[in-house]
């Protein structure tokens, strides 16, 4: 696939995710930031846990899961899933999940440990 716009600020956004525990990334629609962002900050490792990504109705929710995870060869509920009302595609070992507003907790994102892990610290 050509370059998207996102991959250009891609090393920003990770060293800015290192040191910071909300990094905003605006851009506009069809830069890459759904479909080529989380994978990509997955590739690249160095941030330990697993990427959330909220995606507020439920069938843009699970067509992005299955983009996703159409990339690496996969079907949702691999590497890739999906979690929302009702209905889960994720295992234990899902590393990057597509949750609808009521599965996303804020409070979790937001706190200090939950930064580290980010951060790729385990402490
Ligand atoms: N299912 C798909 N099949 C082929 N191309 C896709 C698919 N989903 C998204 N794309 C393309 O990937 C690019 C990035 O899209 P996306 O990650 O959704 O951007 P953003 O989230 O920044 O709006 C766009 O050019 C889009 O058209
Ligand atoms: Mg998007």
């Amino acid at each position: 696939m050509a370059l998207l716009p996102v991959s250009a600020v891609v090393d920003e956004v990770l060293s800015a995710l290192q040191s910071a525990a909300q990094v905003m990334l605006h851009a506009p629609t069809g830069a890459g930031k759904s479909t080529w962002l989380p994978l990509e900050i997955l590739r690249r490792g160095g941030l330990a846990g697993k990427v959330v990504m909220l995606e507020p109705r439920r069938l843009a929710a699970k067509n992005v899961a299955l983009r996703l995870a159409e990339q690496l060869g996969e079907r949702p509920g691999q590497k890739v899933g999906y979690r929302m009302r009702n209905e889960s595609r994720c295992v234990p070992t899902t590393r990057l999940e597509v949750v609808t507003e009521g599965h996303f907790d804020p409070s979790t994102a937001a706190r200090p440990d939950a930064r580290r892990r980010l951060a790729g610290d385990p402490g």
